[in-house]
């Protein structure tokens, strides 16, 4: 402890003496974050002058970049920094190294769907591993934002709908970036983003209001970000979206008196691309000047790319309205963060030539990106155990687009990766496989012409030159596996629908191939729930594989070929169809019906009178090629006081004939509260490997805390009453007792 007090006042000492000596305009320089100069993930600047950028990197007036990526064009820009500049700060070079720099792992929300937090810290290491020897030492990533909109593009970069889960995710990821010393080579900063509700867009079109209540926002948005505060992350991002009117960007509630305030996050917050700028269009701050003092007052400490800082707050200052005790506040944390990453003794520490020509895609991150695979797909459907196949001795037919694409598994959010490096499903399957058994048809095709990560997609929606011969393999074949789903750039920023239904004919092309066939396994391959629901009743089997990175087909076919037994669950309820979004397992209980034995023929009550209410597959679910069955729910007490804990626990049994992992959930309920709360809560979660025939105990400990929530005056704690403890495999079958915890 005295050891790391000492350092702790070195490093403040250090910090202050610089700040004294820095001059007005260099302070604002450590709140300019600038793009580079060949690749950008926003709009750009009319007119940018690329000069004015390097001139002001040389004077001083530039904290970091962005988009500038490879040791030595990070070494050659900080140079200029460190040697032309008065003072010689190190800049800090950030990327979107979302689940991955050139090795892809799964997009997030797979990650999310293996329920381990070993999973998400393995991805990130990995990244952190390759982008650290590139020269960059900050990753905008993690994305915590809860979400509950399949139709907003980002749900591919979200942990799903769950508080509980994306806490647990965001603390793996967070690991894994960061390590358990940031200054190390091979770590670097991690960004917890997008502080905050920018996964409540309405309507799921991105950028778009986000208008919620004090109980959404702190039991469901708030908590994966403070899980985040919790576990070290050095810098936060905030948003692009309004909230409840006001700006994320210029939003004091959050970022000061939340964040800063109650949780004491240390690090800094840089705004989202140009969303201080964005704050006029708005309709908020009138001019330049005010968004950069609604800006700095409100917390946002670091300006990505939209000039306000760097024009404004000089201006401010003349007007005499800058808050020059929050302006130190705000360099002070950047500093901090450059200080902890160790630029300042080694401002070139992490642009490493020679590191980086031996590091990227290494056999070591191959095999751990196959790995996570593997336990990111979620089995939906195996009616006729159809899987897992037998690696010889029966003829397959490999079918569609997706299925030879050695581009889309690389998901969207790809970083560096190079276009058509992951291993395709057909090429899985044939590594895997006997490849003399397999035959291919493209079938279907999704997409045709330009991807890239800038423009929109071309979508094939009439083409039906392939299907006579893809219905001639399925029928010669004695078993089809079917790929279908979504291009890598269908989802990812700025790419909301409004369908969730698969484009083109694909669903076409599957009758016609189960007319012949009716031994179709299909793979899905998607950033976002879709809905699959007729689709789910003619097809025996379905693998959800989501986008799954550099070595998804080899993980897939291990998962076909039953080498490894899936055990994925879902992160985020798949809707029967578009109208019930926004639809989660985490809904409160209307007041109708009021009673069980109610007669569904008289109207009133919440329902839907064309479709169920119910997701196709619910939050939690996910199938094995084992089968678990869950004993009797046992607990140590009925009823606790704040001070004291019960012990709930269950038997969970693998009926089957094959070892498999199994993850257990627990949920509880609160009858009544000073705010409603809803009728199933996630409150804690264990994986479980059991072996064929065997089965084990399973328990969770009750606590005060685990039954606290924002309470109506939005004060943490339990509130004394009736509880339901459940539970089970999934959000919908599920075991339970009732407790009451005592005033
Ligand atoms: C905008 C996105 O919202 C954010 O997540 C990303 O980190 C920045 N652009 C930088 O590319």
């Amino acid at each position: 402890l005295s050891h790391s007090l000492v350092a702790q006042s070195e490093k403040e000492k250090f910090i202050s003496e610089l700040i004294g000596k820095m001059t007005l305009q260099e302070k604002v320089g450590q709140l300019n974050l600038y793009n580079g100069f060949y690749e950008a993930t926003g709009p750009l600047p009319e007119g940018g002058n690329q000069k004015i950028k390097y001139d002001h990197v040389a004077t001083g007036r530039v904290g970091g970049m962005l988009n500038v990526n490879g040791a030595e064009e990070t070494r050659a820009m900080q140079k200029i920094a460190v040697e032309k500049s008065r003072l010689g700060i190190p800049m800090i070079f950030g990327y979107d190294v979302i689940h991955g720099y050139k090795t892809m792992a799964p997009i997030p929300l797979a990650q999310a769907a293996s329920w381990d937090q070993k999973v998400a810290e393995e991805a990130s290491r990995i990244a952190a591993f390759e982008a650290s020897a590139a020269g960059l030492n900050w990753a905008f990533a993690p994305m915590i934002d809860v979400t509950r909109d399949a139709r907003w593009g980002r749900v591919m970069e979200s942990p799903g709908e769950d508080p509980y889960l994306a806490s647990r995710m965001a603390e793996g990821w967070i690991r894994g970036f960061q390590g358990d010393d940031m200054s190390t080579p091979r770590t670097i900063a991690a960004c917890a983003k997008h502080f905050a509700a920018y996964g409540f867009v309405e309507s799921g079109r991105d950028y778009n209001t986000v208008d919620i209540g004090t109980q959404t926002l702190y039991n469901v948005v708030l908590p994966p970000f403070k899980a985040a505060v919790d576990a070290g992350a050095a810098t936060f991002m905030n948003a692009f979206n309004l909230i409840n009117g006001v700006p994320a960007t210029g939003s004091s509630l959050l970022q000061r008196d939340i964040l800063k305030g109650d949780w004491q996050f240390e690090g800094f917050v840089v705004s989202d691309w140009a969303s201080i700028g964005e704050m006029i269009i708005h309709g908020y701050s009138p001019d330049t000047v005010a968004a950069a003092e609604h800006a700095l007052n409100a917390g946002s400490d670091m300006d990505m790319e939209s000039y306000v800082y760097l024009n404004g707050l000089e201006d401010l200052e003349k007007e005499g309205k800058l808050n020059i005790g929050l302006l130190d506040d705000a360099v002070r944390r950047i500093l901090g963060v450059k200080y902890d990453l160790g630029l300042f003794d080694d401002p070139y520490r992490y642009s490493d030539v020679e590191r980086e020509s031996t590091s990227m895609m290494t056999a070591e991150s191959r095999a751990t990106a196959r790995d996570l695979a593997r336990k990111s797909m979620v089995l939906l459907k195996n009616d006729k155990d159809l899987l897992p196949l037998p690696k010889s001795g029966k003829k397959i037919a490999v079918i569609g687009h997706l299925a030879a694409s050695k581009d889309i598994p690389l998901g969207s959010w790809r970083a560096k990766a190079e276009n058509n490096t992951a291993i395709s499903l057909l090429e899985g399957l044939q590594n895997v496989g006997t490849k003399e058994e397999i035959s291919y048809s493209e079938g279907y095709v999704l997409t045709t012409g330009e991807r890239s990560f800038l423009h929109g997609l071309t979508f094939v929606e009439s083409n039906e030159e392939g299907f006579d011969a893809a219905i001639q393999v399925a029928s010669e074949a004695d078993v089809v596996v079917m790929a279908m789903g979504e291009d890598a750039w269908q989802s990812g920023e700025g790419r909301s629908q409004t369908s969730i239904k698969m484009k083109g004919n694909q669903e076409k092309l599957l009758d016609k191939v189960l007319a012949v066939n009716e031994n179709v396994i299909v793979v899905l391959m998607n950033g976002r729930p879709l809905d699959i629901s007729d689709l789910s009743e003619k097809t025996p089997s379905i693998l959800e594989v989501w986008h799954l990175g550099t070595e998804a087909g080899n993980a897939i076919a291990d998962v076909i070929y039953g080498d490894y037994n899936p055990s994925g669950k879902l992160p985020i309820s798949f809707p029967r169809n578009l109208g019930q979004i926004p639809i989660y397992y985490n809904q409160h209980s209307t007041g109708r019906p009021s009673r069980i034995d109610f007669d569904p023929q008289l109207v009133f009550w919440s329902h839907y009178t064309d479709a169920p209410k119910t997701p196709l597959f619910p939050f939690g679910y996910g199938l094995s090629y084992s089968e678990f069955e869950y004993s009797e729910l046992k607990l140590s007490k009925n009823t606790m006081s704040s001070s004291e804990t019960i012990t709930a626990s269950v038997r969970v049994t693998n009926t089957s004939e094959r070892d498999g992992d199994e993850v257990v959930q627990l949920y509880i309920r609160d009858y009544s509260a000073s705010a409603a709360r809803p009728m199933k809560e996630l409150k804690g979660f264990q994986k479980v490997q059991i072996p064929a025939g065997e089965s084990k105990e399973v328990s969770f400990t009750i606590d005060d805390e685990l039954l606290s929530f924002y309470r109506a005056d939005l004060s943490f704690g339990s509130e004394p009453g009736f509880f339901s403890v459940m539970i089970g495999g999934n959000s919908q079958d599920l075991v339970r007792k009732d407790i009451e915890l005592k005033p």
